[in-house]
């Protein structure tokens, strides 16, 4: 992995747990507040591969160099609080009932089930406090630009996240299917493309939007149709990433041990989940999440391309290969 994405990872990490504190921190009521801030730090401080900040953040990069970075980090926190929220509630006894993530014991494990429900919404709603608080702490110079990206970004990421996408993958997924419906396909794309696709083709839009919004004389162009066709390809190349992380995440819950995963395997057979390997066994499966990288790599050509003219540059060498390498690193990953 290289130097650039672990730097990049780093320093996400050290602004996690600061998402989730009380700001201002509470005087009279700060005995009340531990708790609270614990059950929301507990998730999301566990440590996750952060797949979906770091790729938002190659993507501004790519666009931008370091100088993205103003714009990738709320983004990238917005985003992981986002993802965070959707594995708390799927971890819940009435969606998959599992009992370790990221390593350790779920949320509603170690807080009881309400306020694991309440997490994943102190987590979600928090992810659009970030992105909003931004315009407003901004110079005057600054405010009508970071108010454009802060409102394109809250658009991409309700979008993704919400019943027209993560949600409406996570509603199939739980719901009751017909024989015929287990074994079709189609659905299971659907499902995967939803559930996980989502809100790994936000990571790309919002990579963009960053990247570009920090150059100063493009922000006015995320309202133009270049931009418009841009953020088109950017979601369906995280669709595709989304497909061949999901189709690694169903193989790696058969060949994978809880340790390795920081998660239950074995358990979508034992729930009759509608997997890659169900449908296709496991060499199949692999193959697919290949051709789905594949598709992914075209699509990001075509992404480059459609940045290149709307900058009239070529894009940060150093961000866009550690982003093609990192398509490879996902699709070989062992955890
Ligand atoms: C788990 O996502 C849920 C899926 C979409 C398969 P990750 O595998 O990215 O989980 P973390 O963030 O590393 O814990
Ligand atoms: C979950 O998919 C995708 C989400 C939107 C959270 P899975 O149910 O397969 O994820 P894991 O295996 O529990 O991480
Ligand atoms: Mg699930
Ligand atoms: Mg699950
Ligand atoms: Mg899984």
């Amino acid at each position: 992995m290289t130097a650039l994405i672990n730097r990049l990872r780093g320093e996400f990490e050290k602004s996690f747990g600061g998402s989730v504190e009380f700001l201002p921190h509470p005087s009279v009521a700060q005995n009340f507040c531990h708790e609270i801030v614990d059950a929301h730090k507990h998730p999301l401080c566990a440590g996750g591969k952060r797949v979906r900040p770091t790729i938002l953040a190659l993507v501004a990069g790519s666009i931008n160099g370091d100088t993205s970075w103003d714009f990738a980090l709320p983004a990238g926190i917005a985003l992981e609080l986002v993802h965070t929220y959707s594995l708390v509630h799927d971890d819940l006894p009435c969606m998959d009932n599992d009992d370790f993530r990221r390593g350790s014991p779920t949320v509603h494990k170690l807080f009881g089930d309400s306020k694991g429900v309440l997490v994943g919404d102190g987590l979600l709603t928090r992810a659009f406090e970030v992105l909003s608080v931004v315009p407003s702490v901004a110079s005057e110079s600054d405010k009508s630009h970071t108010a454009i990206w802060a409102s394109q970004s809250i658009l991409a990421l309700s979008r993704a996240a919400g019943f027209e996408g993560m949600i409406w993958g996570q509603w199939l997924d739980v719901s009751k299917l017909s024989d015929a419906q287990k074994n079709s396909e189609d659905l299971w794309k659907r499902i995967a493309c939803k559930k996980t696709g989502c809100l790994l083709g936000a990571a790309f839009e919002m990579g963009v939007l960053a990247g570009l919004t920090s150059v100063s004389t493009l922000t006015e162009t995320l309202y133009s149709e270049n931009v418009d066709e841009l953020k088109t390809i950017a979601r369906e190349c995280g669709e595709h990433v989304g497909l061949a992380f999901q189709i690694v995440d169903d193989i790696l819950d058969v060949t994978a041990s809880s340790e390795q995963m920081g998660k239950t395997t074995g358990k979508d057979i034992r729930q009759e989940k509608l997997t890659a390997v169900h449908l296709l066994g496991i060499e199949k499966a692999q193959e697919l999440a290949a051709t789905e990288t594949q598709k992914a790599r075209e699509c990001l050509d075509a992404m480059c391309c459609g940045l290149r003219s709307v900058m009239g540059r070529e894009l940060n060498f150093e961000y866009f290969s550690a982003l093609q390498e990192l398509f490879q690193s996902l699709l070989m990953r062992h955890h």
